[in-house]
């Protein structure tokens, strides 16, 4: 039985006993008033890692929102360290959270430290990023993961004017996101599921043997070997150098790089600097480069046409659908308004589904227009 439960429970049973007691004065116990007060709850926050941005604005939003609601929150950032993030989460749990919020580093990993919180009482949420292989986690929340993929790969199909009958052939080059991270597949899934088709017609060709090399029967479960651990963009650096140097030596033309999220984004500008500078961003020579996250370096390369778009997931309502399921299990209840559902390889878990959008030049300002920067810091970013 979780924290939340024995304390309803407990108050139940007593307020049953009270309303035995208090039979023909018209009192009766309500489920919320057995439910249990922000301010006796701790709730605890695990996040990845600091170095990349949006980790950052994900624990604020979410710490702040809660905080103002009285809970009282133990935030921690596992530096991209497994059993870092897993003593953080017994840490969590020894200190009698009644709920851990986990953004994995690497959702399998994680497993016995959820498992040993959940014996505890703590009820687990998994954020942004799928707990795999337990039972031990209770809700999911986060953006249409292939749904992002599938507006990275058609940003691609549509500006390179594939459905409207270019031949080509394009040269492209194509990236997964961290192997580690069950995301990362998902997203490369949306992509691949759209760009497939004109891998199989010969339109888009990849010349590096990056990964192995990607061809047309390139499958999913092959996803890995053309990933970037840890999202890193130095790493993306130095593998894009190594393509560049492989198969682009001799001038070559690039048309598109499937670059999953920003950081790989950074990486792969920087490796078309130091190896291709005959390149020029907002020029049609120029790669078509994708990302996600809109991080303050991207939205600058946006503005200056080093990448084409990046997928805008808008972290402050995923704190906001984060805090929703929070105050309903504080009341003692079950989610009900989950959207969706993701199979953890043990079961499927009640997720709530949030929709990302495109970010481009034409509609950069979206950006500052949600707030998602304040129009001081947008100002700055795009010069
Ligand atoms: C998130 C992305 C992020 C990446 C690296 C993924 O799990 O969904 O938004 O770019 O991790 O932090």
């Amino acid at each position: 039985m979780n924290k939340i439960m024995k304390a309803v429970t407990v108050a139940a049973s007593a307020s049953l006993l009270l309303s035995l007691g208090a039979c023909g004065s018209g009192r009766s116990a309500t489920s919320s008033s057995e439910a249990k007060d922000a301010k006796d709850m701790t709730i605890g926050l695990s996040m990845p890692t600091k170095s990349l941005e949006r980790w950052n604005k994900d624990g604020a939003n979410l710490k702040s929102k809660l905080e103002k609601a009285g809970y009282k929150v133990i935030l921690s950032y596992a530096d991209n360290k497994t059993s870092q993030q897993t003593s953080d989460i017994e840490n969590m749990a020894n200190k009698g959270a009644d709920i851990i919020v986990v953004a994995a580093i690497d959702g399998t990993a994680v497993g016995p430290a959820v498992e040993k919180a959940k014996d505890t009482g703590s009820e687990i949420i998994a954020y942004d990023r799928l707990i795999m292989n337990t039972e031990a986690v209770d809700y999911y929340a986060t953006f249409d993961l292939e749904k992002v993929g599938a507006l990275q790969g058609q940003y691609i199909i549509d500006k390179l004017g594939l459905k409207d009958g270019k031949k080509g052939p394009f040269n492209i080059e194509v990236f997964s996101g961290s192997p580690d991270d069950n995301n990362a597949k998902l997203f490369f899934k949306g992509a691949w599921d759209l760009l497939q088709p004109y891998f199989k017609s010969g339109v888009l060709v990849s010349p590096s043997k990056h990964g192995g090399g990607v061809t047309a029967n390139f499958s999913l479960d092959k996803w890995q070997s053309i990933g970037v651990q840890n999202w890193d963009a130095a790493k993306a650096q130095t593998d894009m150098e190594s393509i560049l140097d492989s198969s682009y030596a001799h001038s070559e033309p690039l048309a598109a790089v499937l670059t999953p999220n920003d950081a790989i984004a950074v990486g792969v500008v920087n490796a078309l600097g130091t190896k291709r500078p005959d390149l020029k961003a907002g020029t049609a020579n120029w790669p078509i480069l994708t990302g996600q996250d809109c991080d303050a370096p991207n939205v600058t390369q946006i503005a200056q046409g080093k990448q084409a778009m990046s997928v805008f997931k808008d972290v402050n309502k995923l704190a906001d659908a984060v805090y929703d399921m929070v105050t309903t299990l504080a009341k003692g209840e079950k989610v009900t308004d989950a959207t969706g559902k993701y199979n953890n390889g043990k079961l499927d878990v009640p997720t709530k589904l949030l929709t990302p959008v495109i970010v481009n030049k034409d509609n950069l300002d979206l950006l500052k227009t949600s707030g998602f920067y304040s129009a001081a810091d947008f100002d700055k970013l795009v010069g």
